[in-house]
C-alpha cells in the first residue's frame, strides 16, 4: 500500500511537471490594469510588454493572453521579466521566435520558444535616447525606429533609424523630405516595404497631427513622401492603436487628445486605393468606448483590444492614480472584422442575431486537448510500468523503498 501510494505520488508529480512544461513555465495571473504597454501577436498569443500599472510608471512584466481561449478564467499568463522596467516602449516580432523590444535607445531580445531575454549589441550610429517613438520590422529583419521625444530635455525627434537584428547595427535613414518632429504616432509596415506614420503629436506646435497627412517612408528606396488621404474627417489623437488587416485596410481605434475622446472611435484607412481613403466606422454593440492607452492586435479575422483605460470625455490622466484606478480596462474585446461583431471576454459573438454564428471549434484547441490526453495516457502507462517493475523488485529483493533508501543501500 505504501509502495502504491509512493508511486502514485510520483505519478502525480510527473503529470504536474508535465503541465507546467507545456505552459512554458508560465503562471496564470490576473494582471493589474495598465496603459502604455506594447504588444506583439504570434500563433494566437498576444504578448504584452511593460507599461504603467496602477500608480506605477513602468514595469518589467511580460504577460501573454491566449486569444483562442478567451472566455476561460484567468487568461493572462506571466512570462520572464524584461531586464528593466519599461513604459511606452516598442515591441516588434521577427516572425521567427524573437521579439525585439526597444526602450529609449536600447534593444532587448526575447526568445518566445524558451521564454528568455537576452541582450543585443549596439554597433553603428546609436540614436539619441527617446520615448514615445515608434518601431516596425521589415521582412529582412531590420527595425525602423522613428520620432519620439525626450520629455526632460524637451527635444522632439524626426530622425529615422534602422537596427539590423542580425548584426545589431544602427544606421541613420534618409533625411531628405523628412516630416516634422513628432511623438506618440503609430507606424504600420505595408507589404510593399513602405511605412506609414499615422497621428501623434507634432513636436514644434505640440498640436495633434492631421490624420489625413501621412508621412510615408519607403524602406526600399530610402525616401520620404507624404500621402494626403481623403474621405471622412478623423480627429487627431495619441495613445490609439492601428492594425493592418489582411485585406490592406488599416483599422485605428480609440486614443485621446487630452480634452476629449477623438471622433470617430474607430476608422478604417483603405490603402488599396490612391489616394488612401479614411472611413469612419460605427462601433457596434459591445465595443469599447473612450478607450485609450490600450494594446491591439489582429490575427487575420479578429482585432483584439486589451488593457488601457477608458476615459469618459477625456478624463484620462496617467499621473492621477485616482482617475486611473476607476478607469482601467480589464475587459478583453474581440472584433470579428468580417461581421463587425464585438465580443467581450469571449469568442462567442455578443449578438447572435441576424449573423449566423459558426460554432467555435478552433482546431488548435482540439490539437492541444488531444496532445494532453495522449501525454497523460503515456505518463499513466509509464507509472503503471514503474509500479509493476517495482513490485517485481520487491519480490526479488524484498526491499520496501522508502525515502532515502537508495542512499542507505549505497552506504551499505
Ligand atoms: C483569431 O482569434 C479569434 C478569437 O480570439 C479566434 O476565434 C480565431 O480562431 C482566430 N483566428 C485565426 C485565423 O487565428
Ligand atoms: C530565422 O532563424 C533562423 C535560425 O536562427 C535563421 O537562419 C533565419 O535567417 C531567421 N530568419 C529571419 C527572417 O530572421
Ligand atoms: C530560442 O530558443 C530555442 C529553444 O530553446 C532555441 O532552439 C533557439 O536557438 C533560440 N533562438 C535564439 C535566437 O536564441
Ligand atoms: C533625456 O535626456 C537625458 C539627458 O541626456 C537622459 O538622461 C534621459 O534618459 C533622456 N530621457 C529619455 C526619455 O530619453
Ligand atoms: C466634454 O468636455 C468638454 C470640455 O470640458 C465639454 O465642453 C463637453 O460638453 C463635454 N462633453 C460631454 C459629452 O460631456
Ligand atoms: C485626480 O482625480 C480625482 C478624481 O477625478 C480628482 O478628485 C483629483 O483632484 C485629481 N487629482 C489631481 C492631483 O489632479
Ligand atoms: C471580463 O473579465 C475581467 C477579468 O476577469 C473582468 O474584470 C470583467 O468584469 C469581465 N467583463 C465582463 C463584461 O464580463
Ligand atoms: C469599416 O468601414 C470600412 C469602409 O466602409 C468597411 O470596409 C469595414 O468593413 C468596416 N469595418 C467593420 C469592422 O465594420
Amino acid at each position: 500500500m505504501n509502495l502504491f501510494r509512493k508511486n502514485f505520488l510520483s505519478c502525480l508529480i510527473l503529470i504536474f511537471t508535465f503541465f507546467i512544461t507545456i505552459s512554458n513555465g508560465a503562471t496564470s495571473i490576473a494582471p493589474a490594469g495598465r496603459s502604455y504597454s506594447c504588444s506583439v501577436i504570434n500563433d494566437n498569443k498576444l504578448y504584452v510588454f511593460g507599461g504603467d500599472p496602477f500608480g506605477i510608471i513602468g514595469t518589467p512584466q511580460t504577460i501573454y493572453l491566449d486569444i483562442s481561449l478567451i472566455g476561460t478564467p484567468n487568461p493572462w499568463y506571466l512570462l520572464s521579466d524584461i531586464p528593466i522596467s519599461v513604459s511606452a516602449a516598442n515591441a516588434v516580432f521577427n516572425g521567427n521566435n524573437t521579439v525585439f523590444l526597444i526602450f529609449f535607445n536600447t534593444v532587448y531580445a526575447y526568445n518566445i520558444s524558451n521564454n528568455q531575454w537576452y541582450p543585443t549589441g549596439s554597433n553603428g550610429i546609436v540614436p539619441q535616447t527617446r520615448t514615445q517613438a515608434t518601431a516596425v520590422i521589415d521582412k529582412s529583419g531590420k527595425i525602423w525606429y522613428f520620432g519620439g521625444t525626450n520629455g526632460t530635455t524637451r527635444i522632439y525627434f524626426n530622425d529615422i533609424n534602422s537596427f539590423d537584428t542580425s548584426t545589431y547595427t544602427w544606421s541613420f535613414g534618409s533625411t531628405l523630405n523628412v516630416p516634422t518632429s513628432r511623438f506618440s504616432m503609430i507606424s504600420i509596415m505595408l507589404p510593399n516595404g513602405e511605412i506609414l506614420y499615422i497621428g501623434g503629436v507634432d513636436g514644434s506646435t505640440r498640436s495633434y497631427i492631421n490624420m489625413a497627412q501621412i508621412p510615408v517612408y519607403d524602406t526600399i528606396s530610402g525616401s520620404w513622401s507624404t500621402m494626403n488621404a481623403v474621405g471622412d474627417n478623423i480627429q487627431g489623437r495619441q495613445l490609439f492603436t492601428a492594425v493592418l488587416a489582411p485585406d490592406g485596410n488599416i483599422i485605428i481605434y480609440g486614443g485621446n487628445n487630452v480634452i476629449n475622446s477623438p471622433i470617430p472611435t474607430m476608422a478604417t484607412l483603405n490603402t488599396n486605393i490612391s489616394p488612401y481613403t479614411w472611413t469612419a466606422n460605427k462601433t457596434g454593440q459591445g465595443a469599447p468606448q473612450y478607450i485609450t492607452g490600450h494594446v491591439a492586435a489582429i490575427n487575420g479575422t479578429h482585432m483584439i483590444i486589451a488593457l488601457g483605460a477608458t476615459s469618459k470625455n477625456g478624463t484620462f490622466e496617467l499621473t492621477n492614480s485616482s482617475t486611473l484606478n476607476s478607469n482601467l480596462n480589464y475587459n478583453i474585446y474581440a472584433l470579428n472584422i468580417q461581421t463587425n461583431v464585438w465580443s467581450v471576454n469571449s469568442t462567442t459573438p455578443a449578438l447572435p442575431t441576424s449573423i449566423p454564428s459558426i460554432p467555435p471549434t478552433p482546431s488548435s484547441n482540439i490539437g492541444v486537448i488531444l496532445g494532453i490526453i495522449i501525454a497523460v495516457v503515456i505518463v499513466i502507462f509509464a507509472c503503471v510500468l514503474v509500479f509493476a517493475f517495482c513490485r517485481k523488485c520487491k519480490k526479488d529483493k524484498n526491499i520496501i523503498p522508502t525515502p532515502g533508501s537508495r542512499d542507505y543501500q549505497q552506504q551499505r
